[in-house]
């Protein structure tokens, strides 16, 4: 499973890159505005840093003008995937851009019945938004399970990106399903290397070797 990093705080996906955890890296307009930077700079930035595909999403609603944003974009690296939304205008977008071999992201993604659509439009990663389902007392693991389901019937290649990721659970959930690449912040990524056991027999051992009176350096 890849790990795309969610966020646009470059040193964070420079610690992270450094350990070679990073896969590729997600951003929208609110991971935009967080990080105060204008787009089309940091966008580079990450694009310099990070080998895999770099998200970067358009803000048009219209076909015509989405498309025309999602070459603008494209025109920033050869690692830009177009961000573009779940609607019927965003899979008109996707088909032509797919169509220049340009990578193209499909978000907003909240139904089976979307994930489908946007394979067929020749999405190459289609992002469900585990999360935001969650958050309305849905459940975000039966939609990756569906579109999974779903891919696997018909081969459709469409990557299944499971994005807007809370937890260390939604990570090892989409992992079980078989989510192709997970998006998460560098929190939540971080967090995976955490077990209270760990950290209790770590001061065990430390304890331990404080007694031996021993130095290894
Ligand atoms: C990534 O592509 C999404 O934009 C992101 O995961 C959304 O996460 P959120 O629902 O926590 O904002």
């Amino acid at each position: 499973m890849k790990f795309f990093v969610d966020t646009a705080e470059i040193d964070q996906i420079a610690e992270l890159n450094d350990l070679g955890m990073v896969d590729g890296v997600t951003t929208n307009p609110s991971l935009i505005l967080k990080s105060g930077r204008d787009i089309l700079e940091v966008t580079k930035e990450i694009c310099d840093l990070v080998d895999g595909p770099v998200s970067a999403e358009v803000v048009a609603t219209e076909a015509d003008k989405m498309i025309a944003e999602g070459r603008h974009l494209a025109e920033v690296a050869p690692n830009i995937a177009v961000k573009l939304p779940l609607t019927w205008n965003g899979l008109k977008a996707c088909k032509v851009l797919t169509g220049e071999g340009k990578m193209v992201n499909v978000t907003l993604c909240f139904s089976a019945n979307q994930a489908l659509l946007a394979a067929k439009a020749g999405a190459t990663f289609i992002s469900p938004f585990i999360g935001r389902l969650d958050d309305i007392n849905l459940d975000g693991m039966d939609l990756i399970a569906d579109i999974r389901q779903i891919y696997d019937n018909y081969g459709f290649e469409t990557e299944i990106l499971a994005a807007s990721i809370r937890s260390v659970n939604h990570v090892l959930d989409s992992a079980r399903i078989g989510a192709d690449v997970i998006t998460a912040p560098p929190a939540v990524i971080k967090k995976l290397a955490e077990h209270p056991l760990t950290d209790k027999g770590l001061e065990m051992f430390l304890a331990d070797w404080a007694k031996t009176g021993q130095k290894i350096l």
